[in-house]
């Protein structure tokens, strides 16, 4: 569980996050819209300690690690999360084998023996097989970002974060981003935070949805709540996104997940 507790983070004559609080509860698909320059990134980055906040707490399992310094502490907090940037960014030196394997070297004490194994069952979580020799250059755009899941998972994280995943993709690698976002959560059990100005995709997938203005959160409710928000910020935001209308609704799909239609449901592609 992570208890977000008055989080403030500046950078120099910006105030970017201020005093945002939030929970977030084992096994959740929590979602932060809102446009671009908002702080996404960075809240996502003070979670990992990749920033350090200015104040406030973030709680993981109860132990604050907003105030951390030591970085072997760091470290080990990093441990819990597997994060998958905006880019998608794999080592475009290394193969897929050295890419996914890349966390455990630097997270775990996994024998080195066992790393073929445990490549090869995260590459077929994210339906791919037999592509360890492969450098990056010679894979296709979606199987990049399969290749990135697979590799932020490797080390068995609790939680993943996702950095727009969808952003700049196609809409058919958008929707295979998608299910891979759905199956990840489901097949092992993780919670998965993501922030994204995809606000359908946001709708269709989380279980709760956080709207990021001024620094704080708006409002956080599950999807079909968020929808039906009276407050103005996130009206706009849900007007200028032209979304609710195709994103979510009371048609079924995944139960907590609004209008989410299964893996490859919605036009059974893949
Ligand atoms: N390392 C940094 N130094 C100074 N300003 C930054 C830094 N990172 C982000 N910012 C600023 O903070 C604001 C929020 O950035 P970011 O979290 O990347 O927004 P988002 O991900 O919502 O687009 C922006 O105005 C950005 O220019
Ligand atoms: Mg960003």
């Amino acid at each position: 569980m992570i208890e977000i507790k008055n989080l403030s983070k500046n950078f120099p004559g910006r105030d970017v996050l201020r005093d945002l609080s939030c929970r977030i509860e084992d096994g959740d698909t929590f979602s932060v819209i809102g446009p671009s320059g908002t702080g996404k990134s960075t809240f996502i980055k003070c979670i990992m300690r990749l920033l350090k906040p200015d104040s406030g707490r973030i709680l993981v399992d109860g132990e604050d690690i907003a105030a951390l310094d030591d970085e072997f502490e760091i470290a080990r907090i990093r441990r819990n999360f597997g994060y998958l940037f905006q880019e998608g960014a794999l080592f475009d030196s290394l193969t897929v084998f050295e890419n996914v394997s890349f966390g455990l070297r630097y997270l775990t004490d996994i024998p080195r023996e066992d790393y073929g194994r445990i490549v090869a069952d995260k590459l077929a979580l994210v339906g791919l097989e037999k592509v360890e020799h492969l450098k990056p250059a010679e894979l296709s755009v979606g199987m990049k970002k399969r290749v990135a899941l697979a590799r932020a998972v490797a080390a068995g994280p609790k939680c993943i974060l996702y950095d727009e995943p969808t952003t700049g993709l196609d809409p058919v690698t958008t929707e295979m981003v998608t299910d891979l976002i759905v199956s990840a959560s489901e097949k092992l059990k993780v919670t998965s935070i993501l922030v994204t100005h995809d606000v359908n995709l946001a709708l269709r997938i989380s279980t709760q949805v956080a709207m990021l203005d001024k620094g704080v959160f708006a409002a956080v409710e599950p999807p079909d709540r968020f929808v039906k928000s009276e407050n103005p910020a996130i009206k706009e935001f849900l007007e200028i996104s032209n979304a609710g209308h195709n994103g979510c609704g009371d048609h079924g799909g995944r139960p907590g997940h609004a209008g989410y239609k299964g893996p490859g449901g919605r036009n059974g592609r893949h």
